[in-house]
């Protein structure tokens, strides 16, 4: 099972390719967490990526190509993956299918997530985020069991420096120009399914269940 989901932020991306690994035991790949992890750690890559996600601008297509070729070759995701945040522009979408094409593997299929803009709003600056292990909360929508404190790991929540609202208008102006053109671009090659993300999360969810195990 190769999957892409594909949305603006705060669609719930993340969201759900976490109960996806859950369910079908296939790694979630974001190149929006893999790159935080590389900020936290101030890695040279991070320190590069930090400038372009404050602004909520995309990072380079060679870092990101760069950081997907690697994780793909992993053992782990011989199985299959589901690819969180990636491809988010026409030009990532091209190298990941020629470096696919090169291993003799392709996408299943491209799910897309659709989310009214003042939906997304607030769906991103009240989510918080587990310091530590990076799982996500809502204020309002996923509260923790504890309040303030992260279910897995019992850290503590923070807020993502690119929740704030203007940032998160930037960031929804750049998925417009960006990685929108990807939902003609998939559909195009008849591999786009495409669902409301609004509504209970489980039962997006069963949707995505649902459209992954039709044949
Ligand atoms: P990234 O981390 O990928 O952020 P994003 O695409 O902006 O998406 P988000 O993670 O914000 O949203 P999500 O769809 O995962 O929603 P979530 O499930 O958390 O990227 C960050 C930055 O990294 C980019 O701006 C860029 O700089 C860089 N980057 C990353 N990938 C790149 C690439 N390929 N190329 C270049 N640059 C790249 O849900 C959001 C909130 O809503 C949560 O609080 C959640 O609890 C809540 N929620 C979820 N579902 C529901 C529901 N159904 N109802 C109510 N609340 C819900
Ligand atoms: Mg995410
Ligand atoms: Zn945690």
């Amino acid at each position: 099972m190769k999957l892409i989901l594909l949305g603006p932020p705060g669609a719930g991306k993340g969201t759900q390719a976490s109960m996806l690994v859950n369910k079908y035991n296939v790694p979630q790949i974001s190149t929006g967490d893999i790159l935080r992890v590389a900020v936290k750690e101030k890695t040279s890559m991070g320190i590069k990526a930090k400038e372009f996600m404050d602004r909520g601008a995309l990072v380079p297509d060679e870092v990101v190509v760069g950081i997907i070729e690697e994780r793909i070759s992993k053992e782990d995701c011989n199985p299959g993956f589901i690819l969180d945040g990636f491809p988010r522009n026409i030009a990532q979408a091209d190298a990941l299918s020629n470096m696919l094409e090169k291993r003799n593997e392709a996408i299943d299929k491209v799910i897309s997530i659709s989310v009214d803009d003042e939906e997304l709003v607030v769906r991103l600056t009240g989510r918080r985020t587990c310091k530590d292990c990076g799982k996500g909360y809502h204020v309002t929508f996923k509260l923790p069991k504890v309040s303030d404190a992260c279910d897995v790991c019992g850290n503590e929540l923070m807020q993502r420096d690119d929740d704030r609202e203007s940032t998160v208008k930037d960031r929804l102006v750049v998925y417009k120009e960006q990685t929108q053109p990807l939902i003609d671009y998939y559909s195009k090659k008849n591999m786009l399914k495409s669902i409301k993300g609004e509504g209970g999360i489980q039962h997006i969810f069963d949707q995505i269940c649902k459209i992954i195990e039709e044949v």
